[in-house]
């Protein structure tokens, strides 16, 4: 059977590492397709990854996932980037040990490694994007380079969204948009909407200054009637806790009624309490899990715009958007969706069948054939299983 071998720098439970254990666990489940992970670091995605019954391995190097973050110097870039190379050439050597037939980088520092990587073991390499590779992201140098070495190495391209798939340097390579699914269990009980002054408020994410936690507390403390409640849900994991002190110290001026809650692992617990679930990020969002978790919970969603958010929302029938980082129009959206608990209540219906149209065993599928396709293209196919031949979509 061909084998994908998947590849993280870090094992922090954060969007793309959530999503990849989605989609590499319903790849498993389908069986049409062997696959394995690797972490670059210990963390706790890896016992998650292996609850699911996947193969998961955790190669450590002198590699701090955090050296190369957004805005570090040029000399821990060199070293850190040194690390990476280092550590690729490890990864070739797991990659030959688990017989993979394709690797995939999950992030922009394993797709180093995985070029490393991919010329020792002589298999393809795709990089599965989760960024946008924009400069107003990730910076104008790093752009570049980024583009540069996806186009040397990267024999195809996943992206989370057609948003983030706009931004890749494809050329010809062969390019999917595999949108991160929810895993669509029965829909829960949850309770009704509740009456304007006693509505309950959700964000969920990293608090990280381009998700724009912030502009939401502004844009609540405007609204005409205040919600009784408000979930800040979600993590520091990346340099981030200076911004929860500015939202701790912002939430006390405007007396708003927040909860810190830290991360979550499964914020569907939060959600069924929850009225409306609020995506305020600033930058245009490359996919947004959480706008599709919230709709599944049958929460009331305000999304921003542009990007990912766009692609799931249907305006005025299964959410609402806002331009991102717009205070007034999030609080006129606030004061629509508080004040008319019927129409929250109608927008969530119709959000809890969109959904399903992000159900991620329908994205395994379409991702098994790819990658299958891309090891044979490249003569690394393995043999191919009876299965792999099954039509679909
Ligand atoms: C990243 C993106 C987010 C996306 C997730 C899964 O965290 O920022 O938009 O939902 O990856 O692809």
């Amino acid at each position: 059977m061909t084998t994908a071998l998947f590849v993280a720098h870090t094992a922090a439970p954060s969007g793309a590492e959530l999503a990849t254990l989605r989609l590499v666990s319903a790849l498993r489940d389908q069986g049409r397709l062997g696959v394995a992970m690797v972490y670059t670091e210990d963390g706790p995605m890896v016992e998650r990854m292996r609850a699911r019954g996947v193969e998961t391995r955790v190669l450590r190097g002198r590699f701090d996932s955090r050296a190369m973050t957004i805005g570090s110097g040029p000399l821990r870039l060199v070293t850190g980037f040194a690390g990476l190379l280092r550590l690729g050439w490890s990864l070739g050597a797991t990659a030959r040990e688990l017989g993979a037939h394709v690797v995939v980088a999950e992030s922009s520092k394993a797709l180093v490694m995985g070029a490393v990587a991919a010329r020792r073991a002589r298999v393809p390499l795709v990089w599965q994007v989760h960024d946008r590779l924009a400069r107003d992201y990730f910076g104008r140098l790093p752009t570049l380079v980024l583009r540069l070495l996806g186009r040397l190495f990267s024999r195809g391209y996943l992206a989370n969204s057609r948003t983030t798939l706009a931004t890749l340097p494809v050329g010809r390579r062969p390019a999917l948009v595999a949108y991160p699914g929810v895993e669509l269990g029965p829909d829960l009980p949850r309770r009704d909407q509740r009456p304007p002054a006693d509505t309950v408020v959700a964000v969920v994410g990293r608090l990280s200054p381009w998700k724009g936690q912030d502009v939401l507390l502004r844009a609540l403390a405007a609204t005409k009637v205040r919600p009784r409640q408000v979930f800040l849900i979600g993590g520091t994991f990346f340099d981030e806790e200076p911004y929860r002190a500015e939202l701790e110290r912002l939430a006390r001026d405007l007396a708003l009624p927040v909860t810190f809650t830290g991360h979550v692992d499964d914020p569907a617990e939060y959600l069924r309490d929850t009225d409306i679930l609020v995506h305020s990020s600033v930058l245009p969002e490359p996919f947004g899990q959480v706008v599709v978790e919230g709709m599944h919970a049958g929460c009331a969603v305000i999304a921003s715009t542009p990007g990912g958010p766009a692609e799931i929302v249907q305006p005025g029938v299964d959410g609402l958007l806002v331009p991102g980082g717009d205070e007034r129009q999030l609080t006129t959206a606030l004061d629509t969706l508080i004040g008319d608990p019927a129409l929250r209540t109608e927008l969530a219906t119709a959000a809890r069948t969109r959904a399903k149209d992000f159900d991620i065993t329908e994205t395994a599928h379409t991702v098994a054939t790819f990658l299958y396709d891309i090891a044979q293209r490249n003569g690394a196919a393995g043999t191919p299983h009876s299965a792999e031949r099954a039509p679909h979509g």
